[in-house]
C-alpha cells in the first residue's frame, strides 16, 4: 500500500518545501503534467519535473495528462522518474510507447479517464507495471470522488492479477481510501486532503494507517 501525495493544489511557488513536508512519510510524490490540450488546465512540464528530481529523495510518480505522449513521455523516464503514466486515450501506439518508457528504467502505467472502458487496455496489460483508474475527470484537484468507479477498480484488479499496481487518483481522502483498497487498489494519490491541511505529513500517516 503506497501513498503518493499530489502537489497540484500545494503552494507551487514553494514546491520543494511542499514536497519536503511529506518526505520520510510518503512512498512516492505525484506530479501532474497538464498541457491545456488533453485537459483544460496547464501545470508544468519536464523542466520542473527535472528540477524536482534533483531535489527530492522520494520516487517521482509522473502523471502525464498531455496529447502525444508517444513523443513526450519517455523523456520523463530518462530524466529519472520512478514511474511514468500516460493516458490511453491520448496514445497512438501504446505498446511501443510502453516499451520505450520501460527501456528508460522507469515503471510504466496507463491511465483511464472515468468514461474509458478497461477494454482499451486489451493487448497492453503485459507491457504495464501499473493501471491508473481516474476517480474524477482529470484536470483539477479538489473534486468529489466518483463512487461509480469502484467496479472498474475491482475489474482492473481481476483482469491484471496480484502483481499489477492499481493506482487511484481523484478525491482520495480519509473518507474514501479504505473503499479504494477494498476494491483492489494499492497506490493512492491524494492531493487536496494532504495539502489543504496544516500538517501534510500527519494526513499521509493517517491515510497509511487506514489501508495498512
Ligand atoms: C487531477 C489530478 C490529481 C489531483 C488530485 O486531474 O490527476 O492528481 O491532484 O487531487 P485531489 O486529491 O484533490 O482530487
Ligand atoms: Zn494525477
Amino acid at each position: 500500500m503506497l501513498i503518493s501525495p499530489s502537489v497540484l493544489n500545494s503552494n507551487l511557488g514553494r514546491l520543494s518545501e511542499e514536497i519536503s513536508k511529506v518526505e520520510g512519510v510518503a512512498d512516492l510524490i505525484h506530479l501532474d503534467v497538464m498541457d491545456n490540450h488533453f485537459v483544460p488546465n496547464l501545470s508544468f512540464g519536464l523542466p520542473v519535473v527535472a528540477g524536482v528530481l534533483a531535489h527530492t529523495s522520494l520516487p517521482v510518480d509522473v502523471h502525464l495528462m498531455i496529447d502525444d505522449p508517444d513523443r513526450w513521455a519517455p523523456a520523463y523516464g530518462e530524466a529519472g522518474a520512478y514511474s511514468v503514466t500516460f493516458h490511453i486515450e491520448a496514445a497512438k501506439d501504446p505498446v511501443t510507447l510502453s516499451k520505450n518508457i520501460s527501456a528508460t528504467g522507469a515503471r510504466v502505467a496507463a491511465a483511464l479517464k472515468p468514461g474509458t472502458d478497461l477494454d482499451s487496455l486489451d493487448g497492453l496489460l503485459e507491457h504495464l507495471d501499473m493501471i491508473l483508474i481516474m476517480t474524477v475527470e482529470p484536470g483539477f484537484g479538489g473534486q468529489a470522488f466518483m463512487y461509480d468507479m469502484m467496479p472498474k477498480i475491482a475489474r482492473a484488479r481481476e483482469l491484471s492479477g496480484a502483481h499489477m499496481w492499481i493506482e487511484v487518483d481523484g478525491g482520495v481522502s480519509q473518507n474514501t481510501i479504505k473503499d479504494c483498497k477494498e476494491a483492489g487498489a494499492n497506490v493512492f494519490v491524494a492531493g487536496s486532503c494532504v495539502y489543504s491541511n496544516p500538517d501534510p505529513a500527519q494526513v499521509v500517516r493517517d491515510l497509511k494507517a487506514l489501508v495498512e
